[in-house]
């Protein structure tokens, strides 16, 4: 593997070495005085930025350190872009510095992919526009397995807006990749239209889709991606399919929230959900540093470093 670039490249055994990978990384760095393994010295990561970021951005830096890389963060507007720089120019300057792994987030669709073809280093997702952003599932993949013990068998329900979410298509083809029965519920207006081919059951019915599930994933409403009206008003959407308590109560006792962030709390999910024990939402951040330290460690090593 030289670049990750989706979850639906992974095969199996690859979803779940990185998933082993990632409890190595976790079981190898915590409790130690100095948090740092001595890995990736002298190699250069470079996290290009062009779509705002908080957990992702931080993650990956976090990740990238603890390997004891050096990272170099660009931020389009912060940059020449600004100034009109494309990308392929943007992908040039950098790749004469020589980084051994380019982190992009971008817009646009497929711009991880364009970038392959400019830069000699790994180059990793970290979410391009509604495509993919497979960092995400895999950390969401990991909490599962650590909260619920594994992901065979197991139902999940990815409720929202799956139309703008590269979250969910992600997370679909990982999760049934790894045996899990997904369950894709919103309203007809947030449901891509080409969903017949993908791995996955749908419902409309929030209520019902919780009473067998394992976990729940909420996603956020991506109102900036919405060019139209997709529903009535915040409240009827809140009404319909957003998580409140009464509706926690609905899952089985063992059932686990998921968001991966940021939140619109009070419509997709209540407060008191978000911050209830049965949410994994700050766990699945400090997993993700985790997830990207196993993911930098193959691209970058192969698996052979010490
Ligand atoms: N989950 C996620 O991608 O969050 P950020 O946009 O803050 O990186």
């Amino acid at each position: 593997m030289k670049h990750l670039l989706t979850t639906k490249q992974l095969t199996r055994e690859e979803a779940e070495l990185i998933l082993d990978l990632t409890g190595q990384m976790a079981d190898a760095v915590s409790g130690r005085e100095v948090p740092k393994l001595p890995t990736l010295r002298g190699r250069t990561v470079v996290n290009l930025f062009y779509e705002d970021s908080t957990r992702t951005r931080t993650s990956f830096e976090t990740a990238a350190k603890r390997l004891s890389a050096d990272v170099v963060n660009f931020s389009a507007k912060t940059s020449s872009v600004s100034k009109g720089e494309s990308l392929k120019d943007t992908a040039l300057t950098l790749q004469a510095m020589g980084p051994e792994a380019v982190v992009i987030r971008h817009p646009a669709s497929g711009a991880p992919q364009r970038l392959t073809q400019w830069v000699d280093g790994a180059v990793l997702n970290a979410g391009d526009g509604t495509h993919a952003h497979p960092t995400q599932a895999l950390l969401d993949a990991y909490t599962m397995r650590e909260r619920l013990g594994g992901i065979e068998g197991r139902t999940v329900a990815i409720v929202g807006d799956i139309l703008h979410s590269r979250v969910a298509r992600s997370n679909i083809w990982l999760l049934s990749k790894l045996g899990a029965r997904v369950r894709l519920v919103g309203p007809p207006t947030l449901l891509p239209t080409d969903i017949d081919a993908w791995p996955v059951e749908i419902s409309y019915d929030l209520d019902a889709s919780l009473k067998d599930a394992d976990a729940v994933m909420m996603l956020r409403v991506q109102r900036e991606r919405m060019n139209d009206a997709f529903f009535p008003t915040t409240n009827e959407y809140a009404r319909l399919y957003g998580l409140d308590e009464r509706r926690l109560a609905l899952m089985p006792g063992h059932g686990i929230v998921m968001h991966p962030g940021p939140m619109n709390r009070g419509m997709e999910i209540a407060a008191r959900v978000a911050d209830s024990p049965r949410a994994t939402i700050t766990e699945q951040v400090a997993n993700g540093v985790w997830v990207r330290m196993a993911v930098l460690y193959l691209l970058l090593t192969n698996g052979d470093a010490q």
